[in-house]
C-alpha cells in the first residue's frame, strides 16, 4: 500500500501500543507498529516516516536486557516522541539517569512550564493518566523539563537542538481528557504531518492492488461469514476481479438465527458468485459427546478445513485464497510484532491447508475494524453488515458451555435472539460491542403455574471493548434486563433462570469457551 505520511511507532511490548495507532489514525494520519526488534535504521529509514513514537513497555531501561532502539534513528532528524518506556528509553540512551522510583498510578496533575509545541493550548495544569515504576531523575545534556507531576519531576522534556520529545504520562488513554490535542500537537506542529489519511480513499488502490496480483487466469477463493471482515474483503476482490473471485459460505449449524438466509440473500444481491454450503449434519455430528472447549474447537477448524479442500478441489485454475486479516490479528499472530499468549485457538473461517499452496489476498491487513466499517461503508455495504457485531468463526459452539446438543442450540440461539431484539429495540445494539446469550448444563429449579420445574440456566452477556483485548460489562438499564429474562423464561422451553455476566476482560474472556 502506497501512503504518502506515515508516522511509525515502535513497539515495546505496550499494553496501549494499539491505541496509540489509533489515535494517530483517529487525527487523519495513517500509523505503522514496527516491534522494537525490526525497527532498525534502514527499515525506518525505506518506511520514511513524517514522526516516530516510542511506545510504552513493561521493562526497565537500565537492565542490560532490556529493549533498546536503533541509535541511528537519533540522527534522522524525524521528530521522535516518547512515551513511558519511550520516554525513559530516550533519557537513558542520551545520558539522563532512570531509577526504580516508588511509582505513580492512575490520575495526576500535570504542571507545564512550557507551551511552545507539544503543551500549546493547554491550561498550565492538565489531568493526565501515569502508569510507571520507573522515573527519569535527571535529564541529559540539552534536554529540558518541560512538566512535573507532584510524584514525578521530570513528567515531559524535550531536547533543546533535536525534536524529540519525551512524556512518561499517557496522551493516548481517555482518561488524560487533552491527551488528543497533545499528540495532534506532536502530528502536526512538530512533524508537520497534513490530516490527509482517510480509509476509503485508498478503495481504488486496494482494487488496483489486487488486479495486479491476480493473473487473468487465476481464480480466488474467499470464505465469507457475512461478517464485515469476510464480505468487504471479498467485495473489494470481485470489484478487482469479478466472477474469478469464488465466495465461500459454510453453514456449520453454528449460527445465529436467521443468519444463513440472510448472509446468502445479501451477499448474492452484492453481486457475488457464491458456494453455499450446508454442511449442518457434518459438523454437529463431529461435535458429539465433545465438552472441551479447545476440543470442540479443533474440531470445528479442522472440519471447516476438509470442506474448503472439497469445494477448491472443484475450482479450475484456483491459486489465491483472500482473508478478512485485519490489522489487530496481524500484529497479536506475531506476524509483525512480538507474539503474544494465545488464550484460546482463535480460528477464521478460512485458514486453509497449507498443502493447497494457495498464495494469500489480505487486502484489509493494515486496517483497523472501525477503518473496515468505513471501508464497508464507502463499498455500499449495507448497515445490517456494516454494524453487525463480531462473532466467532466457530459461531454458537463457543457459547455453549459442554456438549454441543440440539436442545442447548436452541436454547442459545432465540436466547441470542431476543437479547440482539431487546437492544435494537432500545437504541443500544450499535453502542455494544458484543451481546449474546450463552448455555450450559447447569439446571434451576423452577415454577411453571404450580409444578415444578427443571430448566436451563442462560447467561446474558453484553459487552462494551474497543478491540477485544479487553472488555467490560455493560450498564444496561434494569428494565431491559428485566424485558429480556422475562421474554427468554416465557418465549422458550425449558429455561428457568436468566443470569447477566458481570466480570470484565481481564481477568474473563468475552466468550465462556
Ligand atoms: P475472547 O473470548 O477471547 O474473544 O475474549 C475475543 C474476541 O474474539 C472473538 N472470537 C473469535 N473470533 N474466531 C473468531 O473469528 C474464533 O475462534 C473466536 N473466538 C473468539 C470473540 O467473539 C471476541 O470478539
Amino acid at each position: 500500500m502506497k501512503i504518502k505520511e506515515l508516522v511509525v511507532i515502535i513497539d515495546f511490548g505496550g499494553q496501549y501500543t494499539h491505541l496509540i495507532a489509533r489515535r494517530v489514525r483517529q487525527l487523519n494520519v495513517y500509523s505503522e507498529i514496527v516491534p522494537y526488534d525490526r525497527a532498525d535504521v534502514e527499515t525506518i529509514k525505506r518506511m520514511n516516516p513524517k514522526g516516530i513514537i516510542l511506545s510504552g513497555g513493561p521493562r526497565s531501561v537500565y537492565l542490560s536486557n532490556s529493549p533498546k532502539v536503533d541509535r541511528c534513528i537519533f540522527s534522522l532528524g524525524v521528530p521522535i516522541l516518547g512515551i513511558c518506556y519511550g520516554h525513559q528509553l530516550i533519557a537513558y540512551m542520551f545520558g539522563g539517569k532512570v531509577i526504580k522510583s516508588k511509582g505513580e498510578y492512575g490520575r495526576a496533575i500535570l504542571k507545564i512550564y512550557d507551551k511552545d509545541d507539544l503543551f500549546q493550548g493547554l491550561d498550565d495544569r492538565e489531568v493526565v493518566w501515569m502508569s510507571h515504576r520507573d522515573s527519569v531523575i535527571e535529564v541529559p545534556k540539552g534536554f529540558k523539563v518541560l512538566a512535573s507531576t507532584e510524584v514525578t519531576p521530570i513528567a515531559a522534556f524535550k531536547s533543546e537542538v533535536l525534536p524529540i520529545y519525551g512524556i512518561q504520562f499517557h496522551p493516548e488513554v481517555i482518561h488524560t481528557p487533552k491527551g488528543l490535542r497533545i499528540l495532534s500537537n506532536f502530528l502536526f506542529k512538530v512533524c508537520k504531518c497534513k490530516p490527509t489519511w482517510k480509509p476509503a480513499d485508498l478503495v481504488p488502490q486496494l482494487i488496483e492492488e489486487i488486479k495486479k496480483k491476480v493473473k487473468p487466469d487465476e481464480r480466488v477463493l474467499c470464505a465469507v461469514s457475512g461478517g464485515v471482515d469476510s464480505t468487504t474483503t471479498a467485495v473489494l476482490v470481485h470489484k478487482a476481479i469479478g466472477d474469478r473471485l469464488v465466495a465461500v459460505f459454510v453453514d456449520h449449524g453454528l449460527l445465529r438465527k436467521g443468519e444463513p438466509e440472510f448472509v446468502v440473500n445479501t451477499l448474492r444481491r452484492l453481486g457475488l458468485n457464491l458456494i453455499h454450503v450446508d454442511a449442518r449434519k457434518r459438523f454437529l455430528d463431529k461435535l458429539k459427546g465433545v465438552s472441551d472447549p479447545e476440543e470442540k474447537r479443533k474440531i470445528i477448524g479442522n472440519e471447516f478445513i476438509r470442506v474448503f479442500e472439497e469445494v477448491a478441489k472443484k475450482i479450475p485454475n484456483l491459486r489465491w485464497l483472500a482473508q478478512g486479516t485485519i490489522y489487530p490479528d496481524v500484529i497479536e499472530s506475531g506476524r509483525i510484532g512480538a507474539g503474544s499468549a494465545r488464550i484460546k485457538s482463535h480460528h477464521n473461517v478460512g485458514g486453509l491447508p497449507k498443502s493447497m499452496k494457495l498464495k494469500l489476498l489480505e487486502p484489509l491487513r493494515y486496517f483497523y475494524k472501525d477503518e473496515v466499517r468505513e471501508i464497508a461503508r464507502s463499498l455500499g455495504l449495507p448497515d445490517e453488515i456494516v454494524k453487525r457485531h463480531p462473532f466467532p468463526g466457530p459461531g454458537l459452539a463457543v457459547r455453549i458451555i459442554g456438549e454441543v446438543n440440539e436442545e442447548k442450540l436452541r436454547i442459545v440461539r432465540e436466547a441470542s435472539a431476543i437479547v440482539e431484539e431487546e437492544l435494537k429495540e432500545a437504541g443500544l445494539y450499535d453502542k455494544v460491542w458484543q451481546a449474546f446469550a450463552v448455555v450450559g448444563d447447569d439446571k434451576w429449579v423452577g415454577v411453571v403455574g404450580d409444578e415444578r420445574k427443571v430448566g436451563y440456566i442462560v447467561i446474558v452477556r453484553i459487552v462494551e471493548s474497543i478491540d477485544a483485548m479487553t472488555a467490560d460489562w455493560v450498564r444496561i438499564p434494569y428494565n431491559i434486563l428485566d424485558k429480556i429474562s422475562r421474554r427468554i423464561t416465557s418465549e422458550l422451553e425449558n429455561v428457568t433462570m436468566v443470569t447477566y455476566a458481570i466480570t470484565s476482560k481481564p481477568p474473563s474472556t468475552i466468550e465462556p469457551c
